[in-house]
């Protein structure tokens, strides 16, 4: 792949975007199609109950493990967002046979970890980076060749973060120049355990490395810079699988077989997380949102939004399926602006695009370091959300690894494109709630990724938003 005038390759990976400000959103290189805009008007309110949908993490996950299992996993709460359903299409072109999602009720017939068969053609994974980075560690311990695609934005992502880690297991694996997909794995490697030191904070990685390791002989180590989601180590446990842990070191032996389950997927933190910002900045908002995942590696939203003054409480705390869950009430609040913490950054990861709002309505500045991961996300997210700021009036100056927004200054009249990016759209909607004219939100189809029915959660408890 060439890149563009916007791209760079640091580290051996190519990042998609320069960090600078003379690189605009606007000349990164998505194809513009006609599809879905949100028109966000001012003036709603936030209140109410709402369960938001599944965990896409979880989600994804329940899949994959379900698949591998011996015997029958029931998930109910799965998220079918367009993201999951590519991991879900995946494993049944893999001979798997899945019944539903039905109001997210799924049931997988597991073919045990051998019992997968090569499919027909490619497994495309459309806008998911979770799909094609945890399936290149899968896949690279199957018997048969694969290869897996995705969409324009995915097809700029990094992959070498994880070519890189499995190669050293033995994985043979070509991506296209710069490091990104298509993904070619050759089956029949023999692979084998690795202690692996990750270089950057990422769950993706993490889990792809875990999961290339129940194929490999041996140990499989890893070890990460800063703690992140453990979903996949609270899975393959909840599968019965022996996984150790000390500290920031996680190790499982290959050869091991996984169990069955019945997964009870909870209320996705980072779709919750639209609504705590909507309701802290939204005068007289009480809301709640109901069975939300609180596993700790994912709470950053919540403790940044407390620090900046949110009023956010958790009621009826429980243990679901190995996954703390609560209740969520939060009302609305002053906020004022912090320099983020960046032991929180990757807790709060796919928070930022809405936490960047609560920081433009927020009293004083907000500035984030120690964020350059955000620039390789579903768009690169600093700039993307840095142009869109802007263009609704805000001082928002990104920084190579992060931004610094002036705050309490409402949002004035805007359009925004969202490149793709379900997370920027759904960030623009709780804008339109401070400001003083419309918000028109541009490229919206994503949102379905993560969200489905995020219009009418929306309009359910008050906010003016319509979808043309
Ligand atoms: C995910 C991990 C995160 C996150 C993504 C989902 C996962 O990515 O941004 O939306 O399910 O493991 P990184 O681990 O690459 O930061």
């Amino acid at each position: 792949m060439e890149p563009d005038a916007c791209a760079v390759v640091e580290n051996g990976e190519m990042r998609k975007f320069r960090g600078d400000t003379s690189c605009t959103s606007s000349t990164k290189g998505y194809p513009m199609t006609a599809s879905t805009t949100f028109i966000a008007k001012p003036g709603g309110s936030v209140s109410g109950r709402l369960r938001v949908p599944g965990d896409k993490s979880i989600s994804h996950r329940s899949i994959m493990l379900g698949s591998l299992g011996n015997g029958i996993t029931r998930v109910s709460g799965f998220l079918d967002g367009d993201d999951c359903l590519a991991t879900l299409r995946a494993f049944r072109a893999m001979g798997v046979e899945i019944e539903g999602p039905d109001n997210g009720a799924l049931t997988i017939h597991g073919v045990g970890m051998q019992g997968l068969q090569a499919p027909h053609g490619p497994l495309d994974l459309g806008n998911s980076g979770t799909s094609m980075r945890l399936m290149a560690g899968l896949m690279a311990g199957q018997r048969f060749d694969t290869v897996l695609t995705g969409d324009a934005s995915l097809s700029q992502r990094p992959m070498r973060r994880v070519t890189i880690p499995l190669g050293q297991m033995g994985a043979k694996i070509e991506s296209a120049e710069g490091g990104t997909p298509p993904l070619k794995i050759s089956g029949g490697a023999k692979l084998k355990g690795v202690a692996y030191e990750m270089p950057v904070a990422s769950a993706q990685v993490k889990s792809s490395v875990l999961l290339a390791g129940l194929y490999a002989s041996g140990e499989t180590c890893v070890t990460e810079p800063a703690p992140t989601r453990d979903h996949t180590e609270r899975m393959l446990a909840g599968a019965g699988y022996d996984l150790r842990r000390d500290g920031s070191k996680v190790c499982l032996t290959g050869g091991g077989s996984l169990q069955a389950m019945t997964i009870d997927v909870p209320a996705d933190i980072s779709s919750a997380a639209f609504f705590m910002v909507a309701a802290s900045i939204t005068p007289g908002a009480d809301l709640w949102l109901e069975h939300v995942g609180i596993n700790p590696t994912r709470t950053g939203i919540i403790d940044i939004l407390r620090l900046m003054g949110a009023k956010i409480e958790l009621v009826n705390e429980r243990e679901v399926g190995g996954e703390p869950v609560a209740d969520i009430h939060v009302g609305a609040a002053a906020l004022r602006g912090i320099d983020i913490p960046e032991s929180l950054v990757p807790l709060a990861i796919d928070e930022f695009p809405v936490l960047f709002v609560a920081a433009a309505v927020a009293s004083g500045q907000t500035r984030l370091t120690g964020a350059e991961e955000l620039r390789v996300k579903e768009s690169d997210r600093i700039q993307v959300m840095a142009d869109g700021l802007v263009a609704c009036g805000i001082d928002a100056a990104p920084t190579h690894d992060g931004i610094v927004i002036q705050g309490g200054q409402g949002f004035q009249a805007a359009t925004v494109d969202s490149h793709g990016d379900h997370r920027i759209a759904m960030a623009f909607a709780v804008a339109a709630l401070r400001a003083v004219g419309d918000i028109v939100i541009r490229d919206c189809d994503n949102v379905n990724t993560s969200f489905p029915g995020f219009v009418g959660s929306c309009q359910r408890i008050g906010m003016n938003i319509e979808m043309v």
